[in-house]
C-alpha cells in the first residue's frame, strides 16, 4: 500500500520521541512491504516561534492530504504563566481538531501486568484493568459560544453547546467499537444538572437501540471519576463530552502508572490524528530519556485503525512487548540503568525488521 503520513513533532519532548516512532514506522513499511512517505510540518510553541502562528495553513494542507497524521506533543511553559498571551500553542491543537473535524478522540486504557506494581492504586484494584475512553472532541464548553469577558472585565463565560448530531456520531463510534468488545458501554454526564447532559442521556439511549446485545448504562460524572479510583475493572467502553473527558481520561491514564505507554488516536472527518497523551513534558526535553513507547503504540493504532492493517499493528504491539520484557525500558519504568530513548526506538525497529 502507498501510505501518506503527515508527521507534526511539536514541542518538549515531541521531536525525539517521534524520531522512534518513524524507525518503527519505517522498519514496518519494509518488512511489510508498503511505500511509506513521510511529510513533517509545524505545529505549536515551535510554528509560533517560525511563523507566528500556532498550525500554518501549510501544516493543515498537509494534514488534510495525508492518510493519517502522527502527532508528537504541543506546550512551552512560558505560556503557561501568560493568561495575557494572545496566541497560545494550545490555539494550535484545538484548530486542528475542529478543522480537521476530529469529533472522537480514543484513548485506551490498559494495565500491563509485568508493570502493575508502577500503579499509584493497589495491585488488585487495577490488575486486569482494560477499558478505552471515549472523548467528544469538537463541540462543548471548549468551543461553544458565546464565550468571553463582560466589557468591565469582572465577569467571564463559556457556553457549553450540543447538538443532537454531534452527540448521535460520538455515540455511535462508540457503541460500534462497544460491540467489537464486550459490548457494555457507559455513558458519563451530569443529566441531574446540565441541559446538555439530558440531551446526551436522551441520544445515547436512542442509538443504543440500533445495536441488538449491547448494554448501556450511565453514570454522572462525579461518580464516575470515584468509581475510576475504586473500581476501575468495572468499566469497558466509556463515552463522554468534551470536558468531562478530558478531566476522566487524565485520571484513567494515571491508574496504569505508567503515563508513558499511554497511545491515542483522534479519529477525524477528514483524516485521523495519532498521538501519545502525555504532553510536552519540556524538563525531559532534548535529553533523551522520555518513553518513546506511548507514541510508537499510537503509530500502532494508526496502522489499526487508520489503514486497517491489523497484522502490522500486532508486530508493533509485539516488539513493544518484547523490550519491556527485556528490560529496555526508559527511567519512568525502570530506575536502574534505564535505556534512552533513542535505544528503545532501536530495539523495537530492530525487533520488528529481523523478526522472521
Ligand atoms: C488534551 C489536552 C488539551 C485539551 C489541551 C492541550 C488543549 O489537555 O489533549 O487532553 O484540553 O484537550
Ligand atoms: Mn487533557
Amino acid at each position: 500500500m502507498n501510505l501518506n503520513i503527515a508527521v507534526l513533532p511539536g514541542d518538549g519532548i515531541g521531536p525525539e520521541i517521534v524520531d522512534q516512532a518513524k524507525k518503527v514506522v519505517l522498519a514496518v513499511g519494509e518488512k511489510f512491504d508498503h511505500k511509506i512517505t513521510l511529510k513533517y510540518g509545524l505545529v505549536g510553541a515551535i510554528a509560533i516561534n517560525k511563523t507566528g502562528v500556532p498550525l500554518p495553513i501549510e501544516t493543515l494542507e498537509l494534514c488534510k492530504s495525508s492518510d493519517a497524521v502522527l502527532f508528537g506533543a504541543i506546550g512551552d511553559p512560558k505560556y503557561d504563566n501568560d493568561p495575557k498571551a494572545k496566541v497560545r500553542p494550545e490555539q494550535g491543537l484545538l484548530a486542528m481538531r475542529k478543522e480537521l473535524g476530529l469529533y472522537a478522540n480514543v484513548r485506551p486504557v490498559t494495565i500491563i501486568p509485568s508493570l502493575a506494581d508502577k500503579s499509584p492504586l493497589k495491585k488488585e484494584i487495577v490488575n486486569g484493568v482494560d477499558l478505552v475512553m471515549i472523548r467528544e472532541l469538537t463541540g462543548g464548553i471548549y468551543f461553544g459560544r458565546p464565550q468571553g469577558r463582560s466589557e468591565d472585565g469582572k465577569t467571564a463565560y463559556d457556553s457549553c453547546v450540543y447538538s443532537r448530531f454531534e452527540v448521535e456520531r460520538i455515540v455511535r463510534l462508540a457503541c460500534e467499537i462497544a460491540m467489537k468488545r464486550s459490548g457494555r458501554i457507559t455513558v458519563v454526564d451530569k443529566a441531574n444538572v446540565l441541559a446538555t447532559s439530558r440531551l446526551w442521556r436522551e441520544t445515547a439511549m436512542d442509538i443504543s437501540k440500533e445495536f441488538h446485545g449491547l448494554k448501556m448504562d450511565f453514570m454522572f460524572v462525579d461518580n464516575a471519576a470515584m468509581q475510576l479510583i475504586q473500581n476501575p475493572g468495572r468499566f469497558d467502553v466509556i463515552v463522554t463530552e468534551n470536558m468531562f473527558g478530558d478531566i476522566l481520561s487524565d485520571e484513567a491514564s494515571v491508574i496504569t502508572g505508567s503515563l508513558g505507554l499511554l497511545p491515542s488516536a483522534s479519529v477525524g472527518l477528514l483524516t485521523s490524528v495519532f498521538e501519545p497523551i502525555h504532553g510536552s513534558y519540556p524538563q525531559a526535553a532534548g535529553k533523551n530519556i522520555a518513553n518513546p513507547l506511548a507514541t510508537i503504540l499510537s503509530a500502532a493504532m494508526m496502522f489499526e485503525m487508520a489503514f486497517n492493517l491489523k497484522g502490522e499493528g500486532k508486530a508493533i504491539r509485539v516488539a513493544v512487548e518484547k523490550s519491556i520484557e527485556a528490560g529496555v525500558m526508559t527511567e519512568d519504568l525502570k530506575k536502574e540503568k534505564p535505556s534512552l530513548t533513542s535505544e528503545v526506538g532501536d530495539f523495537v525497529s530492530n525487533y520488528i525488521s529481523h523478526k522472521k
